[in-house]
């Protein structure tokens, strides 16, 4: 797998550079409960990073127990200190060998980490092995063929380089129907991660996805300057909110 999270630097600048308000967090985990019928659910997050859905789910989903699964020591480690919560448990382990019983969960969800996995058959097999029947996975990422990051129109090169590591619709798709699972939906929901581009802008300034690691120094200050030109331009309209889309891919277990 990538380890590229094994950057305690990156780790750290993670947990700061996406927060999103709690409003918008609070969508994404009704949406997210929206796709399993079971009360006090048990769940699992797949590459849960610094905790932030994970503890989210367990706050807002009433009676869930959350798994929280990353293979970074680093992320886990920002997990422990920014979102403890007595309903989430952090492992560490890997989505290609999830660390539970079988038929031990109700719903799975893979946010922003689809791509870091190599072995997607085998992740999507292990979800198979550790959800109960009936079970659902959410995964929630951009499909290749829906790249549409604001960051794209400042640092261009990052879109081809995107373009190289996520997958398609319909490979996830295959990966995961290859495995025994139905497809049920896939949809796109979109939320305000910040209330202005200044304040995005000031989020990125730490660098804080594991894409921006790809760029040069020069290249990553050189769209940042950029950015924050188009943040302080100030004869523009009102400022408006920033918003992410995501792909949101929905698997039932049979
Ligand atoms: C971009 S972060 C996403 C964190 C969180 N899910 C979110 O949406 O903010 C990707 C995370 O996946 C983890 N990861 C990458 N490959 C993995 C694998 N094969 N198994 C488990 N975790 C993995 C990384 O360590 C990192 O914490």
């Amino acid at each position: 797998m990538s380890r590229v999270y094994d950057d305690g630097r990156l780790a750290s600048a993670y947990e700061h550079g996406n927060e999103m308000p709690e409003a918008s967090l609070r969508a994404w985990v009704e949406l997210i409960a929206s796709y399993t019928q079971r009360s006090s659910p048990s769940i699992v997050e797949i590459g849960a990073g610094t905790g932030v859905f994970s503890a989210a789910m367990a706050r807002w989903i009433e009676g869930s127990e959350v798994v929280a699964v990353d293979a970074s020591e680093a992320m886990l480690a920002e997990a422990h200190r920014h979102h403890p919560h007595p309903a989430v448990r952090y492992l560490r382990g890997e989505a290609e060998a999830v660390p539970a019983a079988e038929n031990f969960f109700d719903l799975a969800l893979m946010s922003r980490v689809i791509h870091h996995i190599p072995d997607r058959a085998r992740a999507a097999r292990e979800l198979a092995r550790v959800l109960r029947a009936g079970g659902k996975v959410v995964v929630r990422t951009t499909f290749r063929e829906r790249l549409d990051a604001l960051v794209y129109d400042y640092w261009p090169r990052l879109r081809a380089i995107d373009e190289l590591r996520f997958p398609g619709e319909q490979e996830v798709v295959a990966d995961f129907v290859s495995a025994g699972f139905a497809l049920e939906k896939v949809t796109s929901f979109a939320q305000p991660v910040a209330a202005n581009l200044e304040q995005y802008w000031a989020r990125l300034v730490v660098r804080p996805q594991s894409k921006f690691t790809r760029l040069t120094d020069e290249e990553f200050h050189r769209g940042l300057t950029r950015m924050e030109a188009a943040a302080r331009n100030k004869t523009s309209v009102k400022p408006r909110a920033v918003l992410e889309r995501y792909d949101v891919a929905v698997f039932s277990c049979p």
